[in-house]
């Protein structure tokens, strides 16, 4: 018999996590006014808010944890770190930030102007929030195919090259300092990209003279999929296809609190000394100086070797296939969820898991709100709350997709936590036409509203 494959780690360190009742979750839920953000991690059992900054570190990780340079300047530990990137990316140029979003805030703020426009693929929250803050606007160009939920194509997190076209001839290079690629992309469901579609990304903006650079947070995991999905890479190796990928772009940012395996952590890549220069000067104010960027030397030197990990094969194998298992328990059940089963995460269509609540009562939410009850298992809306109200007309947005995310993070949980999860949803879906109402917002911020939105039941 051919060996299955098995998980090519170990564990050597626990931690408990506490099992509560549902006469506890129900009372702490409606204490923190239905917002999991609020709730207090000993709360949950099985928390998959995010798969930012939550997994589990290696023994070598440790290790670069205890002999991590403190040095101000010049740290023995961002050498390490820079000479992986360089290695893994192509990109010359690194600024350590101390995470994703702040990698944005660095860039953009050399790059984007008020009236510009970003083209790229469904954007990241934090993305869009830096790029609308700068009164510019973030346009979606993904493809059609990534919002129906049920058809199945193996790149939909690829770019609508006509849709970008459009974008190119109405704005013109003057107005769109670059393109922005999600590898892989976390807003249409952890779907990948594939290397035609960035080479083809690539032609197309070239001539109209517009620079490419990726927000990578994943591009591991989507360096697994273009192996697995795209014919041309089935015998390159993991490290093979990132660089490939990046030789197509201009430069990164990176949330290493994902593909990293750290728990906080981001970088600024690039292939242009002048732009490293400026982005370096915004660093120097926001985060840090340029070898450190806002983080301790031991964080640079666990990334460096976290980048080495994230990008090995059997790893990236076992990561995948978690998710997998999840998402084909949730289909065995006749659970509706994003198809394929993407990187890091599973999304489940809320509209159609609860048909009678109202797109304006939020049954992305609502379905967060009761798996938490019936299980103590976190998930996040990325629905109507997340995608936040239109920074003009001031109404509400509501988005393609009403999606709950059960992200998982990486090395954490076994399967039997996924076996729970998924009995856990089928308890909610068995029960689904009980459920007719959803919440109301009681009070909300004027940007980034998911964090700290306040509902009550409808
Ligand atoms: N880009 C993508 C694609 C992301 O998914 C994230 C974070 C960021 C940028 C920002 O990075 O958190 O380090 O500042 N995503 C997390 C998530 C928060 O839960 O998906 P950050």
């Amino acid at each position: 018999m051919e060996l299955p494959f098995a998980e090519s780690f170990r564990i050597k360190m626990v931690e408990e996590i506490y099992r509560s009742t549902r006469e506890e979750r129900e009372k702490w839920i409606e204490e923190k006014n239905y917002n999991l953000f609020n709730l207090e991690s000993q709360k949950v059992f099985i928390d998959l808010l995010t798969d930012s900054g939550t997994g589990a570190m290696s023994d070598k990780q440790w290790a670069e944890i205890m002999t991590g340079d403190e040095s101000y300047a010049g740290s023995q530990s961002f050498q390490k770190l820079k000479a992986t990137i360089n290695k893994i990316t192509g990109y010359e140029y690194v600024l350590p930030t101390h995470q994703g979003r702040a990698a944005e805030n660095v860039l953009f703020s050399a790059l984007v102007k008020e009236g510009n426009v970003i083209p790229g693929n469904s954007h990241f929250d934090t993305t869009k929030g830096h790029i609308e803050m700068r009164k510019a606007h973030a346009i979606d160009c993904t493809i059609d195919e990534a919002f129906d939920s049920e058809l199945i194509h193996p790149f939909k997190g690829n770019i609508d090259l006509q849709k970008l076209e459009e974008q190119y001839k109405k704005h013109g290079k003057e107005n769109i300092p670059f393109t922005l690629i999600t590898i892989t992309c976390n807003s249409s469901g952890g779907q990948p990209v594939s290397v035609d579609n960035i080479r083809k990304v690539k032609a197309l903006s070239d001539q109209y003279g517009i620079p490419i650079f990726f927000d990578s947070a994943r591009f591991a995991e989507n360096a697994y999929f273009i192996k697995e999905r795209e014919e041309e890479f089935k015998n390159h190796s993991i490290k093979e296809i990132a660089k490939i990928v990046f030789d197509l772009g201009d430069g990164m940012t990176m949330s290493s609190k994902k593909d990293g395996l750290v728990n906080i952590g981001g970088f600024i890549a690039l292939n242009n000394e002048e732009l490293y220069k400026i982005c370096g000067n915004f660093g120097i104010i926001y985060e840090g100086y340029l070898s450190y960027g806002g983080l301790a030397g031991r964080d640079l030197a666990a990334l460096s070797q976290g980048l080495h990990e994230a990008t090995e094969y059997d790893y990236l194998k076992s990561r995948i296939s978690q998710i997998e298992y999840l998402g084909n328990k949730l289909i065995e059940y006749g659970i509706p969820i994003q198809k394929p089963i993407g990187g890091h995460a599973i999304f489940i269509d809320a509209t159609k898991f609860l048909p009678h609540v109202k797109r304006e009562e939020f049954p992305a939410q609502t379905l967060g709100i009761e798996l938490y009850k019936e299980a103590g298992v976190r998930g996040v809306e990325i629905g109507t709350i997340l995608a936040d109200r239109d920074p003009e007309t001031r109404e509400n947005r509501y988005p393609k997709l009403e999606l709950l995310r059960l992200a998982i993070p990486r090395r954490t949980y076994m399967q039997s936590h996924m076996d729970y999860i998924a009995v856990a949803l089928k308890n909610i879906f068995d029960r689904r036409e009980e459920i007719k109402t959803g919440y109301e917002i009681t009070w909300e911020a004027d940007i980034l509203r998911h964090f700290t939105v306040e509902l009550k039941k409808k």
